[in-house]
């Protein structure tokens, strides 16, 4: 997980209990309008269909082609790849291990495991704008079977996670860079230890210091009341808050590395925002990546809103298309 790997961003998320990468509800999968997306989609394939959820993290999608292939009895064949360094049957504990769905981790959307015509359909969810687009299509249409499906939901540059994003990069960097928070947590635990542990008054210095991180504490406050749906926010003031209560039980080295770690989060959560903004596609993108598709011989490609809460939300951009037969 070290940071010069550049999918750190990712192994970090993904090596926990959650699900979704985004509209998280506390670890599970996505909300049932992204399931009744889907399912209109598996509907569509032919029983014993071998489909390949590419940049799956821990597995959203696979998941629910696993669901609706035993409810269905379809007995779907499910791969799972990602980048990063995915393990979701060892990580994700709140939605069993499906038998009918294999996670391959270190792949590149780019570079196929798989011969060619070997698949049914190939699917992404917030991954395949992530990937170079040119390469992942010619992959993708490499191991499609002829007449085989595609489905691709992206982020959507004027979307809901986009727009929510833009707001938490704005936050996130004002609390952390111009508050100074995680330099100035360091210095008041020190000075809050050492004082204890010699059992005496703390200096003038360290009085400044303290008074220099409750100033930012309450700037970090005065953000989450303007931003009380912000979890990351919550989790970081409540981490700092916790660290400097219970700092008479721990080696002041564990707590400067559980501060390193807080800073290490925060820094990832900007990443994946930061990498969610970039890879999001405008309405100008789509229309090219429409002519892309079509370009690589893919037949009856469609370009679709995928909207929530009764068009109210825009969850991304949906493609579907086909792999002509020869
Ligand atoms: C936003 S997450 C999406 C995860 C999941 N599909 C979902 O719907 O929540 C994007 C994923 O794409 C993966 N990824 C990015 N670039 C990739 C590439 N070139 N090849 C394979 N995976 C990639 C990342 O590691 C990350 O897990």
């Amino acid at each position: 997980m070290a940071e010069g790997n550049k999918d750190w961003i990712w192994d970090r998320y993904w090596r926990f209990d959650r699900i979704a990468s985004c509209f998280d509800s506390a670890g599970s999968n996505y909300p049932a309008e992204f399931e009744a997306e889907w399912n209109a989609f598996f509907r569509k394939l032919p029983r014993g269909a071998a489909i390949l959820d590419l940049c799956t993290g821990n597995g959203a999608i696979a998941r629910m082609a696993a669901k609706f292939s035993g409810k269905s009895s379809q007995s779907f064949k499910i791969t799972g790849v990602d980048r990063a360094g995915i393990d979701p049957d060892k990580y994700v504990t709140s939605d069993g291990n499906d038998p009918a769905i294999t996670y391959l981790g270190g792949v590149s959307a780019e570079r196929l495991p798989f011969e060619n015509a070997a698949l049914d359909a190939v699917i992404s969810q917030y991954g395949f704008e992530y990937t170079d687009h040119d390469k992942t299509l010619a992959e993708i249409s490499r191991v499609l079977k002829p007449g085989g499906r595609g489905k691709l939901v992206c982020h959507a540059a004027e979307g809901t996670p986009a727009a929510n994003g833009r707001v938490e990069v704005r936050t996130i960097t004002t609390v952390t860079n111009d508050l100074d928070l995680f330099r100035l947590a360091g210095k008041a635990i020190t000075a809050a230890w050492g004082s204890e542990k010699e059992g005496r008054e703390l200096s003038s210095a360290e009085k400044q210091d303290m008074k220099a991180f409750g100033a930012a504490m309450g700037g970090l406050s005065d953000a989450l009341e303007k931003e009380p749906n912000n979890p990351f926010l919550q989790a970081a003031y409540g981490l700092l808050r916790h660290t400097f209560k219970v700092r008479e039980h721990f080696p002041l080295e564990t707590l400067m590395e559980k501060i390193e770690d807080i800073k290490a989060e925060t820094r990832a959560h900007l990443g994946r925002i930061k990498a969610l903004l970039e890879a999001s596609l405008t309405e100008d993108d789509c229309r090219a990546l429409k002519q892309t598709l079509e370009s690589y011989r893919f037949g009856d490609v469609l370009w679709t809103r995928f909207a929530l809460d009764g068009g109210a939300k825009l969850a991304g951009w949906n493609f579907e298309f086909r792999r002509v037969a020869k």
